[in-house]
């Protein structure tokens, strides 16, 4: 500070003795101008001082966030940006452009594969996080690769990464399917949810109804919105205001939150309630998966019971009928009508169950997988904690075959057939094959 202030004094020296022949007038002009440019020179200095303190705030802000990426997921560059738009590109004429989240989940991962292969443009993004074994992510994560689908590490909760992606891609239409899944979870991490499925899902819909062109809008809510509704089959028009778990609330929150960027933004949204889906490359918190770990590995199966000791249903939904499902979703929505963050009309709304419309109960699925691996399970039988979990589902699936052309092919037995077959390969495990998969 004081060689400016030196300066400022030499560039307009005052000393009275140096202006003594000036008429008083001029002296007067001077002292004013003098005071003047103090004043102005202490503003100044204030000025600069702030400038170098949000300097310094900004680079210490850059260097967290450079290093959290760094530490977290990485992504940018040019590099980058050319993997993502080789792995958008469409390769049949009028193919779409789809941004997959949740990519190196279960159904993303099934969704992007059926995709890819029929010569639509996937990216995928995957946050990998440790909510199961990030390894079984990572594995899904290098079949994609090997089908040059590019999955960019990342979360929807990045704007910033969300915003850079749609300026580098014009999405035709996002599936998104990246959430906080599990119902008893919620118990343990209640703010996992609202993070992924509440907080993710808006981070998500910003970007999309800022981008332009808009994409069509697809994504996963859950049959679990149904909660404590006991009118069989579940129909789209049935209560879904009684949900009985926090996940089943944030996927409720979601259709809510989807309905209102349809509203205000012109964004074409489909929204699809999966109901139990199961199949090879499973997620192993649920039931059918950890049951055939413990079964092989001669551990109790814990199964529960519902209210007067009555067995709990689930309408199983193999993995191969719900792809079918997304993608005949993906092909009949209708475009959103905004673009730039500004609505232009009224956009296309619709929510569809996707189930297999025929419920099998948990000691029946057990002993399906009795059978398939050739090894008598330890039963441990239990009064269903008021955790979460609804007595049964079964789907009534007559829009989503009216207007997706949407029909399940496949049985229980035979989906877990094929699971059974995928574990064992996958974990290296030798069950009964000559007794039980023939
Ligand atoms: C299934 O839902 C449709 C409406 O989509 C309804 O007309 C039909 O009655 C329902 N079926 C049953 C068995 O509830």
């Amino acid at each position: 500070m004081r060689p400016l202030v030196a300066e400022e004094e030499d560039l307009f020296p005052s000393t009275p003795g140096k202006f003594k022949t000036d008429h008083h007038h001029l002296h007067r002009h001077h002292r004013h101008l003098r005071r003047c440019f103090a004043s102005t020179s202490t503003t100044f200095l204030w000025a600069l001082f702030l400038i170098a303190l949000t300097a310094s705030y900004l680079s210490f802000q850059s260097l967290v966030s450079s290093g959290n990426r760094l530490l977290a997921a990485s992504w940018g560059g040019i590099q980058w940006e050319k993997q993502v738009r080789v792995s958008a590109l469409p390769r049949r004429p009028a193919g779409l452009s789809v941004l997959v989240t949740g990519a190196a989940g279960f159904v993303g991962a099934h969704v992007s594969l059926a995709l890819k292969k029929r010569g639509d443009g996937v990216v995928g993004l995957d946050n990998f996080n440790p909510y199961y074994d990030p390894s079984l992510k990572r594995s899904r994560a290098s079949l994609l690769r090997a089908q040059k689908v590019f999955v960019v590490d990342g979360d929807v909760n990045d704007a910033r990464l969300l915003a850079k992606l749609f300026d580098v891609v014009a999405f035709t239409h996002v599936m998104h399917l990246a959430a906080q899944a599990g119902v008893r979870y919620a118990i343990e991490n209640p703010h996992s949810y609202v993070h992924s499925n509440v907080a993710g899902l808006v981070g998500l819909l910003e970007a999309c109804k800022s981008a332009n062109p808009q994409p069509a809008f697809v994504w996963a809510s859950s049959s679990s919105v149904y909660g404590l509704n006991d009118k069989s089959p579940f129909s789209e028009e049935d209560r879904t205001d009684r949900p009985a778990s926090l996940y089943a609330a944030t996927k409720k929150a979601g259709e809510e939150i989807t309905h209102a960027y349809n509203h205000i933004y012109g964004l074409s949204v489909t929204g699809l309630r999966f109901f139990t889906v199961y199949g090879p490359w499973g997620r192993p918190d649920m039931a059918y998966f950890s049951f055939t770990r413990n079964i092989l590995q001669g551990k109790p199966v814990t199964i529960y019971r519902g209210k007067n000791r009555a067995d709990l249903a689930r309408d199983f939904t193999y993995i191969d009928d719900i792809v079918k499902g997304c993608l005949a979703s993906l092909d009949t929505a209708g475009k959103s009508t905004g673009s730039g963050g500004k609505k232009r009309g009224p956009a296309q709304y619709r929510v569809f169950n996707l189930g297999n419309t025929s419920p099998v109960t948990v000691p029946e699925m057990v002993s399906i997988l009795e059978r398939l691996l050739g090894v008598k399970a330890k039963r441990r039988e239990v009064e269903m904690p008021g955790n979460g979990d609804v007595p049964f589902t079964h789907a009534n699936i007559s829009s989503a075959r009216r207007e997706l052309g949407y029909k399940p092919t496949t049985d229980l037995r035979t989906g877990l057939k094929r699971f059974v077959k995928w574990y064992s390969s996958y974990y290296g495990y030798k069950y009964n094959q000559g007794k039980s998969v023939h």
